[in-house]
């Protein structure tokens, strides 16, 4: 592909990836997002003699959203972020989106942008487990490829790119809390490799386009503002869960909740009364598994729908959304 007067358009939002630490050793205790989106994009620039061949012909241009350590993310600024992805890839010498993000909540705002980003164009989400000051900081790294994606991505999809690997939003969830490559997609795997700037796709060129679960009813345009946005919340089953606090957080003013059953979505039966009578008051009820892989394969058992393959915290998303499109039913 070679593109004339395109641009790339990356988006800074703080995490490791714009980190700080004491010194350079120090590869875990440090501040996440110290660093502006400006200063990573020169230090990609710095660490390599050259970019990738595919971002040839295309200009890059940075705005920083928000510096924030993503467990800090929250529906203000998913809102913002949604609205500047929509404003660039609405206009024509827009290519794609790069977006600089945090891990810990990652795969949340990949899902929830997926969802409601409706322009026919891609946005890459890229990270780092390492601090921008450490001595083997993996984010340069990370950036390089996720530019080299975003100039050769199509069509509207959110990908993660890091470690080496290229993720798709609907499966990509972060499973490990310190090592380097932090992500998986499960049963699926990465959607591809990527390696000396080369891509290496693993599945089949659907996933690469395609956006499996849009709630169509939804955009940017449509969603209300984020203060209107409905309270959902997860719970666990565990040994002896008996659910006392769905009735608490019902009292409360609680629209919706995901359970996160043990195995395939078995609920304990203290736990089910309890979401039967948050059902009763209007309360929706969405089930997905505690187990890291795999769907909830529904059976006459289950009382409550589930997302398929949606984990917890992306059926969490996915409800938020589903509430939003329903008018009325999600004031707080
Ligand atoms: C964060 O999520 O902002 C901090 C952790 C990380 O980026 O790895």
């Amino acid at each position: 592909m070679q593109a004339k007067n395109q641009k790339i358009v990356v988006l800074g939002t703080g995490g490791t990836i714009a980190g700080e630490s004491n010194s350079e050793n120090e590869g875990f205790a440090y501040q996440a997002a110290q660093r502006s989106i400006s200063d990573l994009m020169q230090s990609v620039a710095g660490k390599f003699k050259a970019l990738p061949h595919a971002l040839t012909g295309f200009q890059i241009e940075t705005e920083q959203v928000c510096q924030i350590d993503s467990k800090d993310m929250d529906f203000s600024i998913w809102q913002t972020l949604a609205q500047r992805c929509d404003h660039w890839l609405s206009q024509s010498d827009v290519h794609s989106v790069v977006i600089t993000h945090g891990t810990d909540t990652l795969e949340e705002t990949a899902y929830f942008l997926s969802q409601v980003v409706q322009r026919n164009k891609p946005i890459v989400l890229t990270c780092a487990m390492r601090p921008a000051n450490f001595k083997d900081a993996d984010g340069p790294q990370n950036m390089r490829d996720a530019l080299n994606a975003a100039a050769q991505l199509a069509g509207q999809s959110v990908w993660l790119v890091a470690a080496g690997e290229i993720h798709h939003s609907l499966y990509v969830q972060k499973v490990h809390p310190t090592r380097i490559n932090a992500f998986d997609s499960g049963e699926r795997g990465p959607a591809a490799l990527v390696s000396d700037d080369q891509i290496h796709w693993q599945t089949d060129a659907l996933d690469k386009t395609s956006n499996q679960s849009l709630n169509a009813s939804l955009n940017v345009q449509s969603l209300p503002n984020h203060s209107q946005w409905p309270w959902v919340e997860i719970i666990f089953n565990c040994v002896q869960s008996d659910g006392r606090q769905i009735k608490l957080m019902v009292d409360a003013g609680l629209k919706g909740l995901v359970v996160a059953g043990t195995g395939n979505g078995s609920i304990s039966q203290a736990m089910k009364a309890e979401l039967l009578l948050a059902q009763s008051r209007g309360v929706e009820i969405r089930l997905a598994s505690r187990c890291n892989q795999g769907p909830v394969v529904k059976t006459e058992n289950h009382e409550f729908p589930t997302y398929g393959t949606l984990n917890p915290a992306k059926a969490r998303v996915a409800l938020i959304l589903d509430l939003l499109s329903k008018p009325q039913s999600h004031a707080n």
